[in-house]
């Protein structure tokens, strides 16, 4: 059974088959063809965590696609306990064709899919975010066509969201710089396993945002403090201070480069208004961008 759990799962050639996916679905809708391709097919999604793309990006995706979306809360679906892990991974999969899972742990996703026999999407976990980075690859796509040589300046925590980038950069030899405060950098052995995964991985990490930017195609943000991390987040803005992307470090970039956030923003803190606003923002074509991916992944996982 195929799911999307890690990027570090999927093949590059599978990566592409998606991406192209993406491109045909999304040229179709603008001239108004949505496809019955999984009529009568269930997705599922079951999050621990709020979500407004992610969610929202599936039901249409499903809904356009002429299936049925099924939404629940971990405590609704009996994560917090009610019944075992894997009863409730084997009920919901025995009605549905595809789950979509939102979590804190990474080994939770992993655990259920071992029982579910359908498809299982991470739509994030603490430890990755695959969904987003695919987006994201598709929108500098769009931006740039061939990724050849185009870097990706991640400036911010080394969070989930930052790891399923350098994942997909490295699989796809982009090169991926993260700007981060030391004590907020990515985990080192991921970067290594990176590299002796991906022999063409160019990954590198400093403390210094106008350093990072100044060869980059794409600056990147996420937030500072992740859901989860509420009790830290007066910390971090303290730490973070000095890597706000404002006016100042987008103009450290080339002219040509493009600023993504995979939202939401903290208009204020890790972006300013001007820069998320801007002309040289995507962030908004790239959240359209998060249902043009879904509906890729799932035309690619029901091969249709
Ligand atoms: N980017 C993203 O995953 O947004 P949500 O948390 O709103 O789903
Ligand atoms: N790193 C963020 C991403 C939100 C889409 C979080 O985990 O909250």
């Amino acid at each position: 059974m195929q799911h999307v759990i890690s990027l570090r799962d999927l093949t590059r050639e599978q990566v592409e088959v998606i991406l192209n996916r993406t491109a045909e679905l999304k040229a179709g809708l603008a001239r108004g063809a949505r496809p019955p391709l999984l009529q009568g097919r269930v997705l599922t999604q079951v999050f621990e965590k709020p979500s407004l793309r992610t969610r929202v990006s599936f039901e249409a995706a499903i809904a356009q696609l002429g299936g049925y979306g099924v939404f629940l809360s971990g405590k609704e679906a009996g994560l917090e306990g009610r019944e075992s892990l894997a009863d409730v991974a084997r009920v919901l999969g025995g009605y549905s064709d595809v789950i979509v899972l939102r979590t804190f742990s990474q080994q939770l996703i992993e655990d259920f899919a071992a029982h579910a026999g359908c498809h299982v999407i991470n739509g994030l976990s603490d430890a990755a975010h695959p969904c987003q980075a695919l987006t994201d690859i598709f929108t500098m796509r769009e931006a740039f066509g061939d990724l050849a040589g185009r870097t990706l300046a991640y400036v911010g925590d080394g969070n989930n969201v930052a790891a399923s980038l350098a994942t997909i950069c490295a699989m796809l030899e982009i090169r991926f710089v993260v700007a981060a405060p030391d004590a907020y950098r990515l985990d080192e052995s991921l970067l290594d396993a990176l590299r002796q995964q991906f022999p063409g991985a160019i990954l590198s990490q400093t403390m210094d945002p106008y350093t990072a930017v100044s060869n980059a195609d794409i600056v990147y943000t996420d937030v500072w403090a992740s859901m989860g991390q509420e009790s830290q987040k007066t910390a971090r803005e303290k730490d973070f201070a000095d890597y706000q992307i404002n006016s100042a470090l987008m103009g450290a970039a080339p002219v040509h480069a493009r600023f993504l956030h995979c939202l939401p923003a903290r208009r204020g803190l890790e972006v300013t208004d001007d820069v998320i606003d801007g002309p040289q923002s995507l962030a908004f074509p790239q959240a359209e961008n998060r249902m043009h991916l879904a509906k890729g992944i799932l035309a690619w996982l029901f091969n249709t």
